[in-house]
């Protein structure tokens, strides 16, 4: 059954890119029922208007406090009735409120492989670590700052040579590939969702190198 979901962003909304179109191009049932953004002019947003999606903006200081952002977001998102909601480059810290009403069925991108480098600038914290490795990380929002369960990931090599912005582009086109399919494999029922999400099916190829110097 086609999944429908919610695409939150703030900026650019590469992730959002390729979620529509490996929809498009029928690798990931999956409807985008709405794109909602906590900043009016993010690229994402104009993206998903010229495709005909519906969109919405809820930023933070319209409202006078977090608690009442949080809210007005919830019920923003909640009237569009999505099965699962896609934080796609969303950055900011989902709230309380939201969290609980879509426990164990909103999705995040993150650019590392957590538990490593949670938060913030995570390709610059993974280069100042000198790891060889790092890349990408799907996984279910929880209370915390990307703790949630973890879905599925994928790895990309570190240069010694690097810069956390090269990284962050190498490991995009890492997100790229893993976020659609595992939109795609919820959709399929290929992974359940809940409080300890399952695999069912074949795992998108989690440990392929999607990178290479
Ligand atoms: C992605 O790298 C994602 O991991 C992070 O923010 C970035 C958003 O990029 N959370 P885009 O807006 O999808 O291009």
């Amino acid at each position: 059954m086609t999944l429908p979901i919610v695409v939150l962003v703030s900026g650019y909304g590469s992730n959002l890119r390729a979620v529509h179109q490996a929809i498009a191009q029928g690798n990931c049932d999956a409807q985008i029922l709405a794109v909602v953004s906590d900043r009016k002019r993010a690229a994402a947003l104009e993206f998903a208007a010229s495709q005909g999606l519906p969109t919405a903006c809820v930023p933070l200081r319209a409202y006078p406090d977090r608690a009442a952002w949080d809210a007005a977001l919830t019920d923003v998102v909640a009237r569009f009735e999505p099965a699962v909601v896609v934080a796609a480059g969303f950055m900011r810290i989902l709230g309380s409120t939201f969290v609980s009403r879509f426990e164990h069925r909103t999705i995040n991108v993150h650019p590392a492989l957590l538990p490593l480098f949670p938060g913030l600038e995570a390709p610059a914290q993974a280069i100042t670590a000198r790891v060889p490795i790092s890349g990408c990380t799907v996984h279910l929002v929880d209370q915390g700052v990307d703790t949630g369960p973890i879905l599925a990931q994928a790895v990309v090599r570190v240069a010694p040579s690097d810069t956390a912005d090269a990284l962050h582009t190498r490991i995009q086109v890492a997100e790229h590939r893993l976020l659609p399919r595992v939109i795609a494999a919820v959709a399929a029922g290929h992974l359940q969702l809940g409080p300890v999400p399952l695999w069912r099916g074949p795992l998108p190829d989690c440990a392929e190198v999607f990178s290479s110097f």
